[in-house]
């Protein structure tokens, strides 16, 4: 039933806009396209652009005409396609003349990301989907990796761009992650595509900063996640009488009575190496709030701040409660315990609500302890590769990427919100009660940026942040850990030229 109605509204919201996406020209006595261009656009410039839109409509549909040059007699009775102008112009800024294959129409668009879990999958298919529809010339190659928050994606892609043969886009975080991209010498900026499809009015001026990168924008974000969540089964909760809860006190307390009745309180998968260290970064926001939080960031807040010790002590007394299996579990798998009621609690993303969702499990939700008016953020998106194999066909997927119903038909499924500001209440009631609410926490919270999901640091800073997490694990020496982030923090705020 549930999915029913969200079809048909799919169908009531979605595909009118879609539906505007270029339309038919038939040729009523012999012309050019210049003369067409010229009579559609009141500009010669968008020649190219009609060429390329009418042969790809061809390559499935033979009753559009081929144009075979550029300066090709159009006879009576051609039918054409004039595409629609937000996606000509940004045609033409990828058009080049010595390069009169992307005249033609078809090729692959190969996506480079890793979403492979529940949730991630049916986001990124829905986003195909949208894709399809409207370029149904183009075979998309879905070049995923899988392992959670990209710790495998990241290390294939690198090479790959430096060797030039990079997916045609992949995913990409907002924030300083790019800067281990090499964005400057491996990818396209998109500061033109930003004005032509009016992006800077339509994205949070905050989204838009952090986006910023040497002066450029590198990506198209497609989404707002929040890091800092705690899941819980309901019936579990139920059961034993428990109130969800809101401090780390209220936390080990519900832990100690889960334990005693042979239930798994708190659970965690750290197989990637990252997701233990993504507990940690909302344990932080916990202990710190928000303004030192993000001060961590910039070198405002010193890593020897107590608030940093408390965050450790507490990670370390949480291991006391974790499944014991935890090292062999990454973060979706682990969700099982949950979703079969052995286990009571998990930290994660709001990708865990995306594999809720296609799980069909419903889960409970609130912010971290100590984390109610802080959202920790992050945000996916896609870039543009200077060697991009099939450029033309990357311009029609960042364009769906940014577009407000790929946004919603993305969203909806991945458990994140869309990052566009202009979602009507109507758009938003087609989102699940705990996407209404992050849209609500969002626009009111105080926002801070997640260091294991990219928006926070420069990459070689998470990884010492990571190893750190990951030794104390070991260890449990909090003083030795926190010398360690000290020392990370130091490195990094010094390559960064901050101190
Ligand atoms: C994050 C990413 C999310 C989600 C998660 C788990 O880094 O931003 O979209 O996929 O990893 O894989």
């Amino acid at each position: 039933m549930r999915k029913w109605l969200v079809g048909l509204a799919v169908l009531v919201f979605v595909l009118p806009v879609l539906a505007q996406a270029g339309k038919e020209y038939i040729v009523l006595q012999t012309t050019s396209l210049k003369a067409v261009a010229l009579e559609v656009f009141a500009d010669e410039a968008y020649v190219p652009a009609i060429m390329r839109a009418t042969n790809s409509k061809h390559v499935l549909d033979k009753t559009f005409f081929f144009v075979p040059a550029i300066d090709a007699v159009i006879p009576v009775g051609a039918k054409l396609w004039i595409p629609d102008e937000i996606w000509a112009k940004a045609f033409l800024l990828v058009y080049d003349p010595t390069k009169p294959e992307y005249l033609f129409g078809g090729g692959q668009l190969v996506v480079g990301s890793w979403w492979t879990a529940g949730g991630e999958a049916e986001g990124l298919e829905a986003l195909f989907a949208i894709y399809r529809e409207l370029y149904p010339d183009v075979v998309i190659v879905n070049a995923t990796i899988a392992g959670g928050a990209g710790y495998a994606f990241k290390a294939m892609v690198k090479p790959r761009l430096i060797a030039g043969v990079p997916p045609d886009t992949f995913q990409l975080h907002a924030g300083l992650e790019v800067e281990g991209y090499m964005p400057e010498v491996y990818l396209t900026p998109l500061d033109e595509l930003y004005q032509i499809a009016g992006w800077t009015a339509v994205f949070p001026k905050d989204l838009l900063d952090l986006l910023l990168y040497k002066g450029h924008v590198w990506g198209v974000p497609v989404n707002i996640h929040r890091s800092n969540v705690l899941w819980y089964n309901k019936e579990i909760f139920a059961r034993f009488g428990l109130k969800v809860p809101a401090n780390w006190d209220e936390f080990f307390a519900v832990c100690d009575t889960l334990r005693a009745q042979g239930i798994v309180p708190f659970t965690l998968g750290n197989a990637g190496g990252w997701e233990a260290p993504h507990l940690f970064e909302t344990i932080l926001a916990s202990t710190l709030g928000p303004e030192k939080y993000r001060g961590l960031w910039t070198g405002a807040t010193p890593w020897t701040d107590p608030g940093v010790t408390e965050a450790l002590k507490i990670l370390g007394r949480i291991m006391d409660y974790v499944n014991a299996d935890y090292a062999a579990h990454t973060w979706d798998t682990v969700l099982e315990y949950i979703a079969a009621g052995r286990g009571a609690m998990n930290i994660m993303g709001d990708w865990a609500m995306g594999w809720f969702m296609a799980k069909g499990v419903d889960a409970g939700w609130a912010p971290v302890p100590g984390t109610a008016g802080t959202f920790v953020a992050l945000s996916d998106s896609f870039s543009f590769p200077k060697r991009a194999a099939n450029p033309v066909n990357v311009l029609g997927w960042l364009l769906v990427c940014g577009s407000k119903e790929g946004q919603i038909a993305f969203n909806m499924r991945k458990g994140s919100i869309p990052a566009r500001t202009d979602i009507t209440p109507k758009e938003k009631a087609l989102f699940n009660p705990y996407l209404q609410s992050a849209m609500d926490d969002w626009a009111r919270d105080a926002i801070v940026p997640s260091v294991i999901h990219g928006a926070a640091a420069i990459e070689s800073w998470v990884v010492d942040f990571i190893q750190a997490v990951n030794f104390f694990l070991v260890t449990r020496d909090v003083a030795r850990a926190q010398a360690a982030l000290v020392t990370a923090a130091e490195t990094a705020l010094q390559a960064m030229g901050v101190k």
